[in-house]
Parts: structure tokens; C-alpha cells; sequence
């Protein structure tokens, strides 16, 4: 199958020197991407800018901001069997962006913000089946907003994760996470290193494109 799996923050321009961005580090998405590799299936990764190796063998699409994200994953997903949404799109970008580098003198003390386009939730899907995944990155309430996304976002499958906890999940090497499917049931991974969950994951994933 392939697999076409988003990675790592994005990053929205204020001027030449400066962005708004998130502390994503792309090692959960990255993990996917190297356990899907491994099961023998094609990879298309498109990666916001990290600070780690892609895994070999997979297609990699760089970008920088949700826009450019967005037409990436478009540009793709009618070959794709599988969509794994795990970047941490930035939600809001600034509605201006200057050429030049804003002095301080200028005294700027608020950016008008603008919201970015839910790639997950707008994307132009094909027809046929395929598979479908998002995150929910949340620090409060887990179970009601992952559901609330599974809905809202027309998912097959929440992967939810506590991103409050500062030894597990954003950054860390290791994740613990918890999984809303579309039938109602939930599946908790407990906390072990992402590629071990990476790899249960592309299990997961199989067996669901395989039903349906
Ligand atoms: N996502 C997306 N495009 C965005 C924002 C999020 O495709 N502009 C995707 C993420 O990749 C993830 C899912 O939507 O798979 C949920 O992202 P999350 O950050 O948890 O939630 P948001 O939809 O941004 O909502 P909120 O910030 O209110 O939790």
C-alpha cells in the first residue's frame, strides 16, 4: 500500500527572520513513516522542516508552511491508500506578512493572526476508499475532543495524544496513546518508545483498510 503520512510543525513568515511555529519535532510522524517502510509498504512523507534524518526509502516532500503542506498532501492523495495526518499544522498565520525585517522601533506589539486552512477536514479525497488518520494533540479533555475530531474530520481512526506531559509525546522519544475508532471503540498504547508504536500502528492501520 502506500502510505502518504504528514510529519513534523509548520512554520507561518512574519517578516525574513521570524515565524510562528510549534515544538513539534516529527519523530512520532517519522517513526510511522520508518515502521511502514519496514512492513514493505511505499512511503510518501511530507515533512515540515525538522532536525532529524527522513528513513531511508522514503519519498520525501519538504515544506515550510500549512499552505504549502496542504498542497503537498493534495498533490498526493489520489495514489495513496493510506492518509496519516500527524504534523502539528500550525493553526493561525499571520495575515500580513512584510518583506522586510519589522524594527522594533516599530514598536509592533500585536500580529493580526489569520486561521490556516484544516488540511485534514478540507482535503479533496478521492472517491475510492481509502484509509484515514489524524492526531489529537490535546492537554485537557481527550476522549470528547478526539471524538469530537473523529466526527468532525471524517476519520477512520483519532490517534489521541496528552501533549501536557513532558515525558512523553511532544519533543520525547517515547509516546503513550490513545486510539478513537470510527465503530466506538478506543485502544490505549501505553507509553513506550515511538517506534514501537509506530509499529503497532501500521498494524492497526492494515487491518483497517483491510476491512474496508
Ligand atoms: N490538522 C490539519 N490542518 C490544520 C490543523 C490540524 O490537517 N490546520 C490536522 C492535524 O494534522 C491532526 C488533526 O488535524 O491530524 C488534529 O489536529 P490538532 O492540532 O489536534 O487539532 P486542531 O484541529 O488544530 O484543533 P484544536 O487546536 O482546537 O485542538
Amino acid at each position: 500500500m502506500l502510505f502518504l503520512i504528514t510529519a513534523g510543525p509548520t512554520r507561518e513568515p512574519i517578516d525574513p527572520v521570524r515565524f510562528l511555529s510549534n515544538r513539534s519535532s516529527g519523530k512520532m510522524g517519522y517513526a510511522i513513516a520508518q515502521s511502514a517502510l519496514e512492513a514493505g509498504h511505499e512511503v510518501v512523507l511530507v515533512s515540515g522542516p525538522v532536525a532529524i534524518a527522513p528513513p531511508a526509502g522514503a519519498r520525501v516532500i519538504q515544506v515550510i508552511t500549512s499552505d504549502e503542506m496542504a498542497e503537498a498532501v493534495q498533490s498526493q492523495i489520489h495514489s495513496a491508500d493510506v492518509l496519516v495526518m500527524c504534523a502539528a499544522v500550525a493553526d493561525f498565520k499571520p495575515a500580513h506578512y512584510s518583506l522586510h525585517k519589522i524594527k522594533k522601533q516599530n514598536a509592533i506589539c500585536n500580529i493580526e493572526l489569520v486561521p490556516t486552512r484544516d488540511i485534514l477536514a478540507t482535503i479533496e479525497r478521492p472517491s475510492r476508499q481509502m484509509v484515514i488518520a489524524g492526531f489529537a494533540a490535546e492537554t485537557e479533555s481527550l476522549s470528547e475532543n478526539a471524538l469530537k475530531k473523529l466526527r468532525e474530520k471524517k476519520c477512520d481512526l483519532i490517534i489521541g495524544n496528552d501533549v501536557s506531559r513532558m515525558d512523553a509525546g511532544l519533543e520525547s522519544d517515547d509516546n503513550e496513546l490513545v486510539l478513537f475508532f470510527r465503530n466506538g471503540e478506543t485502544l490505549v498504547l501505553p507509553r513506550e518508545s515511538k517506534l514501537l508504536l509506530g509499529r503497532k500502528l501500521i498494524k492497526i492501520l492494515e487491518q483497517i483498510a483491510e476491512r474496508n
